[in-house]
């Protein structure tokens, strides 16, 4: 599939998803069409948030996140933090709580509908002045150069088709000392059948890089101090319940393999760390 039919396939996938979580449809995926999390569901429950979810009801409960990329992060009052695909925006408001009333906030995501709920969660939570978001792609940023402290973003870089630009983007946008906290799914060894997988790909495991070609990536940009200091591997239970059925039948039909029992281990949830040197 070309990349822009691909990106597009993305965006529809996690608009119904998006739709589906909105009432109420936790646990299992997108009504075939397959996401990264469901919803409120299990990925959030293995995330690590705390006290955050009862903050922020209805965001989390629309949270298609694989971590927690805030957690142990350090930002500070007064400082401006990006979000990258910062989807329905439960991320955009725990960072809201950080950086306060002084600080901004600023995410960015293509999905017209994700874009909606967040100014939504925004206005209900009364933060309209402290967080922004912006419709654009994270291969292209709608944000100034050398503008931002911390460049963070939930389960999202996996689904990108040029990386490369998205990391080289990261660089850009950060200030000279500015750092990142991304938390992202990594995958090894995936079989073609999977990786050929539109449905996979929105599910966030078939553009999954390895966390060797992730560091590369970073370091390449320019990052310095680049590591994964945490990590989830997923286990084929976890994979059943976090990708659900409707993937798992989506791509036995494509190769006649289970998708949880083939994944199983090569696939997981790490925390990426760095920084822009200066
Ligand atoms: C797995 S969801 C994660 C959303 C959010 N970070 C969270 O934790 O709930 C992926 C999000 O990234 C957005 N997205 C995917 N690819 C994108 C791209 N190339 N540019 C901008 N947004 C993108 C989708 O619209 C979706 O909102």
């Amino acid at each position: 599939m070309e990349n822009d039919a691909l990106r597009a396939a993305i965006s529809t996938a996690y608009a119904k998803a998006l739709e589906a979580a909105s009432q109420g449809g936790g646990g299992g995926c997108c009504g075939g069409s397959g996401c990264c999390g469901a919803g409120g569901g299990t990925l959030i429950e293995l995330a690590g948030y705390g006290p955050e979810r009862e903050q922020h009801v209805q965001a989390a409960a629309t949270s298609f996140g694989c971590g927690n990329p805030l957690a142990f992060s350090g930002v500070e009052p007064g400082q401006t933090v990006l979000d990258l695909g910062s989807g329905a925006g439960f991320d955009l408001l725990i960072a809201a709580d950080r950086v306060g009333p002084t600080g901004k906030v600023v995410g960015v995501d293509m999905t017209e509908a994700m874009l909606a709920a967040a100014r939504e969660n925004i206005a209900r939570a009364g933060l309209d002045s402290v967080i922004e978001v912006r419709q654009g792609h994270i291969e292209a940023l709608p944000v100034a150069d050398a503008s931002v402290d911390w460049v963070i973003s939930n389960c999202v870089i996996n689904l990108s088709t040029d990386k490369a630009a998205v990391f080289a983007e990261i660089f850009r946008v950060l200030r000279p000392g500015g750092r990142i906290a991304i938390s992202d799914i990594v995958a090894e060894d995936l079989p073609p059948a999977v990786l050929a997988s539109v449905a996979g790909h929105a599910a966030c495991v078939s553009g999954a890089i390895s966390e060797a070609a992730y560091l590369a990536g970073l370091a390449g940009a320019g990052l310095v101090d680049v590591a994964a200091p945490e990590r989830l591997v997923y286990s084929a239970e976890q994979l059943r319940a976090l990708f659900g059925e409707a993937l798992s039948e989506t791509l036995e039909s494509l190769g006649g393999v289970d998708f949880a029992d083939v994944v199983a281990g090569k696939v997981a949830s790490l925390r990426f760390v760095g920084r822009k040197p200066g």
